[in-house]
């Protein structure tokens, strides 16, 4: 029987609440498929900062490195600055693991109720792919005379052709299976140096993919057409800084913060990738056993296409559909009154 080793990062607050019921998702699904999971906990997390010093152990990278993909909880505490626990922790996962592709479904379920009227369940599915290691998320720059009023800060963006076709191939590659269109977010108005190097790229890599159908848009407009258009979308591709504002806007559009899952893909599998909630460790509802699961269970189904079970990983968004269209069983956030473990418990029953 194939057996996964899964590396477990819980994280903080309800990080640590949304891992079991992914991982018992991944224990049933895995039963009637005829595949196993070991998993490995790390207790890297913010209060791990504030006892030892540290997010993880200097050999953490190490640690992770021979297993087949991670699934993370959410990171973030009261009092630790949130650079420190995203530069301690996840970037340097995803930039040691060349995990150079964010990616983000976005969908509204039948059962949900959007904020945006135009948001109709069926309609809206679409997939944000943010360019995940470089661009304006870099170490490059620095601050000058720190407390004079002359005081300044400066910060490189970085883009380079091969990190930039990689993510576009990758987008292309995406939509050419959906059946889909590529569009591009872009600045290249305002920005003269590195978007139009972008939007060159883009042109470039459309030309190798001539069966994809594409556009672009700058980033303004793109953001206000998410809201107005949500239904028109297929592959939205971008870098780093704008995927990742759009696919909070668009998790939103979908209608909870909730229920978002994201993938840290390293798409030629030399290094395990990252499947983790687009939410944060929440401390407002922590420890309250209130946390909506859905999020890191949608994670976990993409772990199972991403480990090449595709059918387990349908199994388990189709579950997801239909505990939020056949069910009123829901966690607060969603106007419900369910436990974690309540809405864990109606969701195995139906998968
Ligand atoms: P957040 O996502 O933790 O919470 C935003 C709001 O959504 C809160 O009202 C929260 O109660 C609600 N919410 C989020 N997930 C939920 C769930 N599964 N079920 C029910 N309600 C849910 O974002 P916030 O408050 O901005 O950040 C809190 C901490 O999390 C910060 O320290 C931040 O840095 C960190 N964070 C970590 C991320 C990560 O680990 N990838 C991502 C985003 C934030
Ligand atoms: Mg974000």
């Amino acid at each position: 029987m194939t057996n996964h080793r899964i590396a477990l990062i819980p994280g903080d607050g309800i990080g640590a609440e949304v891992l079991p019921p992914a991982q018992q998702v991944l224990d049933a699904v895995g039963r009637r498929h005829g595949f196993g999971f070991t998993y490995t906990a790390y207790d890297w997390s913010c209060e791990r900062y504030l006892r030892d010093g540290a997010m993880m152990p200097k050999d953490g990278l190490d640690q992770l490195r021979d297993k087949d993909a991670i699934l993370l909880g959410a990171v973030g505490y009261p009092g630790v600055p949130d650079h420190v626990s995203l530069w301690g922790l996840l970037i340097p996962i995803r930039r040691s693991f060349c995990q150079y592709v964010n990616l983000r479904p976005i969908h509204v379920f039948e059962g949900i109720d959007s904020p945006v009227r135009g948001a109709v369940a069926g309609e809206v599915d679409f997939v944000v792919v943010r360019e995940n290691v470089e661009g304006e998320y870099s170490e490059i720059g620095g601050r000058l005379n720190r407390g004079f009023p002359e005081e300044m800060a400066v910060q490189e963006a970085v883009f380079t052709r091969a990190g930039v076709t990689r993510v576009l191939d990758y987008a292309f590659d995406l939509s050419a299976q959906r059946g889909g269109k590529v569009t591009s977010a872009t600045k290249s108005n305002g920005i003269v140096h590195t978007m139009p190097f972008w939007d060159e790229l883009v042109a470039e890599r459309a030309a190798a993919h001539p069966t994809v159908t594409w556009d672009q848009e700058h980033i303004d407009a793109l953001a206000a057409k998410f809201v107005l258009d949500p239904a028109r979308f297929d592959v939205v591709v971008g870098s780093n800084l704008f995927g990742d504002i759009l696919s909070d806007l668009a998790a939103a559009v979908a209608g909870s913060i909730g229920i978002a899952p994201a993938a840290n893909l390293n798409p030629e599998r030399k290094f395990p990738s990252m499947f983790e909630p687009v939410h944060g460790s929440a401390p407002d509802i922590a420890e309250r056993g209130i946390a909506n699961p859905l999020g890191a269970v949608w994670s976990a189904a993409m772990m199972l296409d991403h480990l090449g079970h595709p059918e387990a990983g349908k199994d388990v968004t189709d579950a997801i559909a239909a505990v939020l269209a056949k069910t009123d069983v829901r966690t607060p956030d969603l106007g419900g009154t369910a436990s974690t473990a309540e809405f864990t418990e109606k969701l195995l029953e139906l998968l």
